[in-house]
C-alpha cells in the first residue's frame, strides 16, 4: 500500500536499486528526510538487509528480468536511482565477464522494465574509475574514456575526483561530506559496522 506523509498527501516513490549499500542505504535516508518513499531493490550479494530502514525491501537480482519487472509495475516509482553494480576496479579486471554481466546486462534489464512501464526518470550511480589517468584536477563527463586497446591498470590509480558540477547544476546537489578524510573514514566505519552486524 502507499504511504503517505503527515499532511496526507502520497509520498512520492523512488526505486533504489543497490540500496541496502553503503552509498545507497545513505540515498535512501536522505530520500526519505526530502519527503520521496524509497523502494530498496537489492540481491544482498555486497547489501545488508539492516541498512534497509526507510521504506519497502524487495529482495531481488537485475539479472532476473521477470522480477525487475514486476517490482517496478508493482510500485510505478516516479524515478530510480541505479546503485546495483559490482564496484571493484580489481576484481573488474580479473574477472570481466562476470562484471560485464552484472553491470551491463543487470542496468539493460532495469532500462527494458523502465521502459515497459513508461517510466524514465534515472540517476545512474557511475564511477569516474571508468577513466583512465589523467591530468584534470576534477574529472568532468566530457573527460574521454580510454579505448583499450592497452593492457587495463590493475586497480585504482592514486587520485581520481569526479567532477560535481552536472550533479550540482542538474539536480542542485550540494556535498554534505566534503574532504576526502571524512568521506574515507565515514565510509570504512560504515563497512565495519556491517561486518559487526552481519556476525551479530
Ligand atoms: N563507494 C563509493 O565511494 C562510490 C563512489 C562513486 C560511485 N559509486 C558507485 O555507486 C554504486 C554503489 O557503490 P557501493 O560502494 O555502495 O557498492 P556496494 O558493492 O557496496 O553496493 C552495490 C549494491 O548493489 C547490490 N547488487 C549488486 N549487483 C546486483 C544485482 N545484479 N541485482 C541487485 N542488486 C545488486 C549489492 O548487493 C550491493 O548492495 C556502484 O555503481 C559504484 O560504482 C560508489
Amino acid at each position: 500500500m502507499a504511504r503517505h506523509n503527515f499532511i496526507g498527501f502520497q509520498m512520492v516513490r523512488i526505486l533504489v536499486t543497490g540500496g541496502a549499500s553503503y552509498v545507497g542505504s545513505h540515498a535512501c535516508k536522505a530520500l526519505a528526510a526530502a519527503g520521496y518513499e524509497p523502494v530498496v531493490f537489492d540481491n544482498l550479494c555486497a547489501g545488508h538487509d539492516w541498512a534497509v530502514k526507510w521504506g519497502p525491501f524487495e529482495k531481488g537480482d537485475l539479472l532476473d528480468r521477470d522480477r525487475i519487472d514486476g517490482v517496478v509495475q508493482k510500485y510505478r516509482p516516479a524515478g530510480v536511482i541505479h546503485f546495483a553494480s559490482f564496484a571493484y576496479v580489481g576484481e573488474s579486471v580479473t574477472d570481466p565477464a562476470e562484471y560485464w554481466r552484472n553491470n551491463v546486462v543487470g542496468a539493460i534489464n532495469l532500462c527494458d522494465a523502465l521502459a515497459a512501464a513508461d517510466a524514465s526518470a534515472m540517476v545512474f550511480s557511475s564511477s569516474c574509475t571508468v577513466y583512465g589517468l589523467t591530468t584534470a584536477e576534477f574529472i568532468s563527463e566530457a573527460e574521454p574514456v580510454p579505448a583499450i586497446d592497452d593492457a587495463r591498470r590493475a586497480g585504482d590509480p592514486a587520485r581520481l575526483v569526479a567532477d560535481i558540477a552536472h550533479a550540482r547544476k542538474n539536480l542542485a546537489w550540494q556535498p554534505v561530506h566534503s574532504s576526502l578524510d571524512n568521506i574515507v573514514s565515514t565510509a570504512w566505519n560504515w563497512h565495519r559496522s556491517s561486518v559487526s552486524a552481519d556476525r551479530a
